[in-house]
């Protein structure tokens, strides 16, 4: 049976007490919403609607490129009434039509596909609905039985006798429903605690109707998390980070202590790379084979090489390592920078829109920006480029093998040939050709005995 999938996503989730509505709330630094959304396209649904209302614009701007359709909900009346926002796109809709909520992030296509299965087996039922023991049944629809076991209706938490909120089989949110749907949505009333349409009393609109109501009870309660506060929040991400941990690892991934590393969706790992307690790899980050990445690193949108190196404590975005370089530890690596083959970065050194030759070194306490760095060059500690004049930025090129003194300041437009020798505290703001010695600082003078002589210890030399 051919299936679409609407995704409910128009309330603002006031548990969250948060200004970003609810469905907004990254998870691994995605909107939580995007999770329903692809787990609804990878099941094979048809169609996918997405039901908006509270800040629309914002939801609809997180699915721009998600290839979905868009309901309006202007008022958020209730879960009925929000599916019924859905019907002038699905009506004409020849299949069953599955709806989940945009804040159950952890659901996997494949129970979508197991609840379309339910419904069309059971042979003239006209809704299947998923359910699972909770642990805590708080907060979620109870799901009653009669004494035959049949699902005979869904009662939520504020609506529940004393005797009903003890039932632990809960509404996980989901269901399947046939055609009849649209029609049986009319006749969803609010007399409820909550003045709301609620979507779980069409269990009972269509066993009026003589059609079944199939319940499928979901294996692991973990995959049904509702995400309605903070906590579930953190507890939901939980789940979706051991997921992605657990997948490298079996890809030949080595985590020490896994529990405190953070990846995200995004991120690839190649076999023998070696991430360190607290590594934090987030966006399209790409590791080569072999790559070791030193504890509490933080790396973003960067792509390290085969046998590259990142020390602890270093900060990298969009940076780019080639095989064998190092950085750290403490190296903070910016956009644009590029380390070739062997080059090392140490620490408190930044490096910003840079490309650092072969083999170069900068091993301490340096800034290197718009710079262009020849393969072998040594730069010393404490170099700056100044790359900045208060309006403009400018570029700095040096050559190869050349030899950049510490505490040096590159004050840029400027180029240093090859193997030129930059002196130690120069302040160079005039090109230096190759193998020239450049020395840019005021002279030194020393005046022997003045400390004594000030202090009257020593005779002076005119015998004063
Ligand atoms: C709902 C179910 C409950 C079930 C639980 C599972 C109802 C009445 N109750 O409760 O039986 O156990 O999910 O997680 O359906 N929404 C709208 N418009 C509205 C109201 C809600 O779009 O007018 C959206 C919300 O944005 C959310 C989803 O529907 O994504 C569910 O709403 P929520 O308020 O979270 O329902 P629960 O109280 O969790
Ligand atoms: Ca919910």
């Amino acid at each position: 049976m051919k299936h679409a999938v609407v995704i409910l996503a128009a309330g603002q989730g006031k548990r969250m007490r948060s200004r970003t509505p609810k469905v907004l709330h990254p998870l691994l630094g995605r909107p939580m919403v995007r999770y329903p959304v692809e787990a609804a396209k990878e099941s094979g649904a048809e169609r996918v609607v997405v039901v908006v209302g509270h800040q629309a614009e914002a939801v609809k701007e997180a699915l721009e490129d998600a290839g979905v359709a868009f309901a309006h909900q202007q008022v958020p009346l209730g879960t009925a009434h929000a599916l019924a926002q859905a019907k002038p796109l699905l009506e004409d809709f020849d299949g069953a039509v599955v709806v989940t909520s945009g804040d159950t992030p952890l659901l996997r296509p494949e129970t979508i596909r197991a609840l379309v299965r339910a419904l069309e087996e059971a042979g003239g039922a006209g809704m299947a609905l998923l359910s699972f023991e909770a642990e805590d049944p708080t907060g979620y629809g109870r799901v009653v039985r009669g004494r035959d076991g049949r699902v005979v209706r869904i009662v939520e938490e504020k609506d529940a006798s004393e005797e009903e909120k003890k039932i632990r089989e809960v509404n996980a949110g989901v269901y399947a429903f046939d055609r009849r749907v649209w029609e049986l949505l009319s006749r969803v009333k609010n007399e409820n605690a909550q003045g709301e349409y609620y979507l779980p009393d069409l269990v009972a609109l269509y066993l009026e109707a003589g059609l079944p109501v199939v319940a499928l009870r979901a294996e692991d309660e973990r995959e049904l998390l509702g995400a309605n506060d903070r906590a579930q929040l953190a507890e939901v991400e939980g789940v979706l980070l051991d997921r992605l941990r657990r997948r490298w690892m079996r890809e030949g991934v080595r985590m020490h202590l896994p529990e405190t590393i953070y990846l995200e969706p995004g991120v690839s790992l190649a076999p023998d790379v070696v991430l360190e307690p607290g590594v934090v790899l987030k966006g399209t980050t790409e590791v080569g084979e072999g790559v070791r990445i030193g504890a509490y690193s933080v790396v973003t949108n960067s792509r390290l090489e085969a046998g590259a190196e990142v020390r602890p404590h270093s900060v990298l975005e969009e940076a780019h390592l080639k095989p064998g370089a190092v950085a750290g530890p403490f190296a903070r690596l910016r956009p644009g920078a590029v380390l070739e083959e062997g080059a090392f970065v140490g620490n408190f050194v930044e490096v910003k829109k840079s490309r650092l030759g072969r083999g170069v070194k900068a091993g301490h306490l340096a800034y290197l920006g718009d710079a262009e760095v020849g393969e072998g060059t040594n730069v010393g500690a404490g170099v700056i480029t100044a790359n900045y004049d208060g309006e403009k930025k400018h570029q700095t090129t040096i050559g190869r093998r050349a030899f950049i003194g510490s505490n040096s300041v590159l004050i840029a437009p400027v180029q240093i040939g090859d193997e030129a020798f930059v002196a130690g505290g120069s302040a160079i703001n005039q090109d230096v050709p190759p193998g020239a010695l450049a020395v840019a600082r005021g002279r030194q003078r020393n005046l022997e005995g003045w400390v004594w002589r000030r202090r009257g210890e020593y005779p002076s030399e005119s015998g004063g």
